[in-house]
């Protein structure tokens, strides 16, 4: 340098010798810049080749050209000496070199010195950048080697000191490169090396370092922050490829399920996921409902464990740009137990015979119940009090059999009820109700309301008449109990009975085929016999009495006297005869039984009214007062007789009596004498002896029968009684012992019957055990009379000629 500025002031030289005196060599010094104030920049005395006196006495100063004087001389020293500190950026700016000029004047002669100080930069100024940070977008996807250009950094030093390099921070994507322009200016470029994820790091931040030449070095740095742009290129992805959820069966709607969660590592639109079914059944679609954003499975319809024991249920998600994932969720539905068990009849018999032996199946069915687990095992009960029984066959068939008898009869039906229950919690149960009928067998036979039937019938009916009804009622049912009737062959006196009744079989009616007389059959007896339809048929019998009930349809019938003989005979009686005097007695008998057959006796008609009275019940005729002269001879009586009957019916008897002074005179007058009379007077003694014999014998066997009787009454009371209790006991009787018929018996009769108690019945008993030989059926006995039924001991003929008799003893008498 020193070397420059010496051919620089030869040059002046020449150049101030050519215009003048005046210019003279020029003088040439560098100081750095910023050096301090009073700092020595140059001496000048060597290059003006004076010595300090000469220069002090010459006067040189310094003059600046223009600009603040930063220089000074000193003119005892001749050191230029620096003023005021000097920044050479200021000064000059980009300008290179920077010169400070001013000239150095030298009186006497005058000469004037240019003096060029030369500015030397100093690396005071760092780089900059124009902005502290820089902002870059970088898609993801950008290729690499990609270049991005960096923006410069300026600094205010010139040459070295100005930037000189680049730096960049440490980072994995990025390195720097480094140009240099035509002018020598450095710039820099980012290189992608590394493929940027937005996923992994989604903004960078690099620093970039500006590094000037200078010494020391001096750097500036700028932020270089780089926001990775997102690419869709990441698909959603489900946290769990399956979930697994239990649900009750019948929750209920928007019961949450369960929740699906993917995520997308994309950024925002990208990252947005959606939800949705993805190609599920119609089963799920109608049971379950996802939301679209939150990834939420809610119940939407009826879960029913019955229906579906569990759901598959895919789930897509999508992000934004339309890329998905899918995950599957297997919803398992827990069972309630919601379903009680069923009972389904699977046959069932009815009606049902009953006489079904025991263990015969009544009803197969089976109890089932949808539920699962405990909530669908059954069990399965019925009433106890019934003659069935359950019997579990197995796989939830039960059979109902019988255990007892049955008996239509008690118990024509049963409802039996079935109940199942399950085992579930709660229990449930159902039950079914079964009716059986139960079906007849012919097991009951016909039973007759009564037995015996007595049944009442008047005689003299009309034939086909109804006599009564029998019925017979049979348990069973239908034509088990369908009962017909029917007469059981049989005789009544000795003809068929179907002569005499018949019977409607259908109704039971009995009627009567003929008209019946009482006074020949007083009772028949016939059996019924009742049959069932059923089969084998069942029948049973009974016995039916009927009784024929006596009408009066007999009129009296007057014995004595005799009515149609052509001489009624007359009855004797003594003028002087007291009152009272028994005359005769009219006998009468009526065919008829109980009151149709008590007689009363009354007077009709008398020659002589008050001289003669009849005993109402007894018939005898007795004198009421005495007689006198005054009452005639022939004396004549008209007796009615009637019976008690309803009407009733009567007769009538004429009785003649002659008032006789003695017993033979005027007999023998008014009485014709046949003209045998002789003979008739022999008749007469014999009969007479006869009639003693027979009086004799008579009363010896009365006597006998007495003391029998006598003996035997006290032991047969008791029997005597009952006996006569089958006969109406009239006041007649007990007064005196006997109906009218008895009237013509001896009075030792008449005492034998009062003593047999007062009853008519009860002398026939007494009598049948001593004449067993004449033990005959009255009613078959025809044409007799009371009196012929009464002494059954002695033949009819007897009795008529001991009347006949009788009365010819009164006659003889
Ligand atoms: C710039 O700086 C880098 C890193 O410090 C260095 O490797 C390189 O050599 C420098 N370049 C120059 C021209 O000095
Ligand atoms: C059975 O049920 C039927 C119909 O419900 C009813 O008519 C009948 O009386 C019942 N029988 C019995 C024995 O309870
Ligand atoms: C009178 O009647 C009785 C009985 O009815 C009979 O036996 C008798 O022969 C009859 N006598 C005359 C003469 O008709």
């Amino acid at each position: 340098m020193q070397n420059g500025c010496h051919t620089r002031q030869v040059l002046c030289f020449s150049l101030y010798f050519c215009i003048g005196i005046v210019m003279c060599e020029s003088l040439h010094y560098s100081v750095p810049e910023e050096k301090k104030t009073g700092s020595l920049v140059a001496n000048v005395l060597k290059d003006l080749k004076v010595d300090v006196k000469e220069l002090s006495a010459r006067r040189a100063q310094l003059v600046s050209e223009g600009t603040k004087p930063y220089f000074q001389l000193d003119p005892h020293s001749g050191n230029v000496i620096l003023q005021d500190r000097i920044d050479r950026e200021a000064l000059c700016g980009q300008k290179d070199p920077c010169f400070l000029l001013s000239e150095l004047v030298l009186e006497s002669p005058v000469q004037v010195h240019r003096m060029e100080v030369e500015i030397e930069d100093v690396n005071d100024n760092p780089p900059q950048f124009s902005e502290k940070e820089f902002l870059f977008e970088i898609p993801e996807q950008t290729s690499m080697n990609t270049r991005f250009p960096l923006e410069s950094a300026k600094d205010a030093d010139r040459g070295e000191n100005a930037v000189r390099n680049y730096t960049l921070s440490p980072n994995d994507h990025f390195r720097l490169d480094v140009q240099s322009h035509t002018d020598g200016s450095k710039y820099a470029e980012l290189i992608l090396e590394k493929q940027l994820d937005c996923e992994a790091n989604a903004r960078l931040f690099l620093i970039l370092t500006a590094v000037d030449g200078g010494t020391p070095k001096r750097t500036g740095t700028a932020n270089i922050i780089i926001d990775v742009l997102d690419n869709n290129d990441n698909a959603p992805q489900f946290h769990q490829s399956l979930y697994k959820v239990k649900l009750m069966e019948n929750s209920q709607p928007n019961t949450l399920v369960t929740k699906v969660e993917a995520t997308d590592r994309d950024l925002g639109p990208n990252a947005e996921i959606t939800y949705s079914f993805n190609q599920v059944s119609d089963t799920v679609l109608g049971a379950f409902k996802v939301n679209k954003y939150s990834g939420d499975i809610s119940v939407a319809g009826v879960i029913d464990y019955e229906e579906e024991h569990n759901y598959a249920i895919n789930i897509k998600a999508m992000d934004g740009g339309g890329l998905s994932a899918y995950c599957k969720v297997i919803v398992e539905v827990e069972d309630r137990n919601d379903n009680a068990p069923e009972v389904t009849l699977t046959s069932l018999t009815s009606p049902l015979p009953e006489d079904s032996p025991s263990d015969t199946v009544v009803a197969l069915f089976r109890v089932t119940d949808r539920d699962s687990g405990d909530n669908g095992r059954t069990a399965c009960t019925t009433e106890t009090n019934l003659p069935f029984v359950l019997k579990s066959s197995g796989n939830n068939y039960y059979q109902l059999v019988t255990q007892q008898p049955l008996d239509r009869e008690r118990s024509s039906e049963y409802n039996i009820t079935i109940r199942a229950t399950d085992q579930g919690s709660p229990r449930l149960s159902s039950a079914r109700t079964i009716n059986v009928q139960i079906s007849d067998v012919n097991d009951n036979a016909p039973v007759f309301e009564k037995s015996p039937y007595v049944m009442l019938l008047r005689e003299n009916n009309i034939p086909g008449l109804l006599i009564g009804v029998v019925h017979a009622d049979d348990l069973d049912t239908e034509r088990n109990a369908k009962v017909v009737y029917s007469l059981l062959p049989g005789k009544v006196s000795d003809q068929p009975v179907s002569t005499y009744i018949s019977i409607n079989s259908e109704t039971g009616n009995l009627y009567a085929i003929r008209s019946l007389d009482y006074e020949q059959i007083k009772d028949f007896l016939v059996t019924v016999r009742a049959v069932d339809r059923g089969s084998p048929p069942l029948s049973s019998e009974v016995k039916v009495r009927v009784v024929i009930v006596d009408e009066n349809d007999n009129a009296p019938f007057i014995l004595y006297p005799l009515q149609n003989g052509t001489s009624p005979s007359n009855d004797l009686v003594p003028r002087g005869a007291e009152a009272g005097y028994l005359v005769t007695k009219v006998v009468a008998v009526d065919r008829d039984s109980g009151q149709n057959s008590w007689l009363s006796y009354e007077l009709l008609k008398a020659t002589e009214p008050g001289l003669f009275s009849v005993g109402a019940q007894n018939g005898e005729v007795k004198t009421m007062r005495l007689i006198t002269q005054r009452d005639t001879f022939r004396q004549k009586l008209i007796i009615g007789v009637r019976d008690n009957g309803h009407p009733l019916q009567s007769a009538s008897a004429t009785l003649s009596i002659l008032l006789v002074d003695g017993f033979s005179d005027p007999y023998m007058k008014m009485v014709d004498i046949p003209k045998d009379e002789v003979v008739k007077e022999e008749d007469r003694s014999l009969t007479m002896y006869l009639v003693i014999c027979l009086a004799a014998i008579s009363f010896i066997f009365l006597v006998s029968i007495i003391v029998f009787i006598a003996i035997k009454i006290h032991k047969r009371r008791k029997f005597m009684e009952s006996s006569a209790l089958n006969f109406p006991v009239g006041p007649n009787f007990q007064e005196n012992g006997g109906d009218a018929g008895a009237g013509s018996l001896s009075r030792a009769y008449n005492y034998e019957v009062c003593l047999a108690g007062g009853s008519l019945s009860s002398e026939f008993k007494f009598l049948r055990p001593l004449f067993p030989v004449f033990s005959v059926e009255p009613a078959q006995n025809q044409g007799n009379s009371r009196i012929s039924s009464a002494s059954q001991g002695v033949p009819d003929h007897q009795i008529e000629s001991h009347v006949t008799n009788q009365v010819r003893i009164i006659n003889s008498i």
